[in-house]
């Protein structure tokens, strides 16, 4: 699986429909049978991620957000003023908080939420806007072209942190997921710092039941992207007739969730004029999610033009927020 954003438009315009059709049937068509990760967050898929993340069984939010909470002065610490903050996927930006409300203790900050999703973007403004001395402005983009768009807007002078949080990284293939870094790292300027957030490797029961909660909250997440094929593009898979199902790839370190034919049956996707078969017991996998060691990240860090000037990890959900420095 390539690429992978954690929303997609929410408006069901016709190219949309177009692009959506057209990487549906490329997907359907591989001999593993995947769909892109993108399409799990419509409206509904998004509500149920946020149930995912208070779920007792999946602890990477909460340590996302604990170790924000707990060393944000040291992160910010060595970077200079004036700093300018722009976050990839800013969801609702609650975590952001508290990077903000440090920075915006030494001087006015600007923060630049970037995510596909305008409702989002409006949260975040509501949110963050309110704290003394922080100004946002959300851009409605793609990753990288949003942050092109902040860094035209740099000022002389000017820091930038690019904050990617959330292990969002991990939905990435681990080649996508460097050249990824390496095109973040082509838009800042040597000293520009990036804090990224990394979910670690972890017993294998612990990771198993993170993506398959008894309450079926992840099954329901996973399956809904069915539903929202159903939805949008009027297929016909019989949500009864699939399973949700999560395996852990030990040579890859990765989680990858699948959803499982439970008898043979077709499918038809008018709108990429293909008919699917599927036999029993053959998966479509729908994501991926990287699990990652200390060490790994910072070698990542070389290998992307960046240094990795600190970790800090949370040893109740082993997790780590790295803060690259572009060199
Ligand atoms: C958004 N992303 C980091 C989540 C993860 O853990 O890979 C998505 C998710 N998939 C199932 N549960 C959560």
């Amino acid at each position: 699986m390539g690429e992978a954003e954690r929303r997609s438009p929410p408006a069901v315009g016709e190219a949309h429909l177009e692009s959506m059709a057209a990487e549906v049937r490329a997907g359907l068509s591989k001999p593993q049978k995947q769909l892109p990760s993108k399409y799990l967050y419509d409206e509904i898929g998004s509500a149920l991620f946020e149930v995912i993340s208070l779920l007792s069984e999946y602890g990477l939010t909460r340590a996302d957000t604990r170790l924000l909470r707990r060393h944000a002065g040291d992160m910010v610490d060595s970077l200079a003023a004036p700093v300018v903050v722009a976050e990839l996927g800013s969801g609702s930006g609650r975590k952001t908080r508290w990077l903000l409300e440090v920075l915006a203790r030494r001087q006015p900050v600007t923060y630049y939420p970037i995510d596909i999703s305008g409702s989002a973007l409006r949260h975040a403004e509501l949110e963050l806007g309110a704290i003394d001395a922080v100004s946002v402005q959300g851009f409605e983009r793609q990753y990288l072209d949003g942050l092109l768009e902040v860094a035209a807007r740099r000022q002389p002078g000017e820091h930038l942190l690019v904050l990617f949080l959330g292990s969002t990284i991990g939905n990435f293939d681990r080649p996508a997921g460097e050249e990824f870094l390496r095109e973040v790292r082509r838009i800042l300027e040597p000293g520009d710092a990036l804090l990224l957030a990394t979910d670690l490797e972890k017993p294998l029961p612990q990771l198993l039941l993170a993506y398959d909660d008894p309450l079926g909250v992840t099954a329901a997440f996973n399956l809904n992207l069915l539903a929202r094929l159903n939805r949008e593009l009027a297929t016909d898979f019989n949500l009864s007739h699939f399973r949700h199902f999560v395996r852990y790839d030990e040579r890859e370190r990765r989680i990858e969730m699948h959803v499982v034919s439970q008898v043979a049956q077709t499918v038809r996707i008018p709108r990429a004029g293909l008919t699917v078969e599927f036999r029993q017991g053959e998966t479509i996998w729908t994501e991926s999610s990287h699990k990652y060691n200390c060490a790994e990240v910072a070698a990542m860090a070389s290998r992307t033009g960046f240094r990795c000037q600190a970790q800090w990890v949370d040893h109740e959900w082993p997790f780590a927020q790295n803060l690259f420095i572009a060199a």
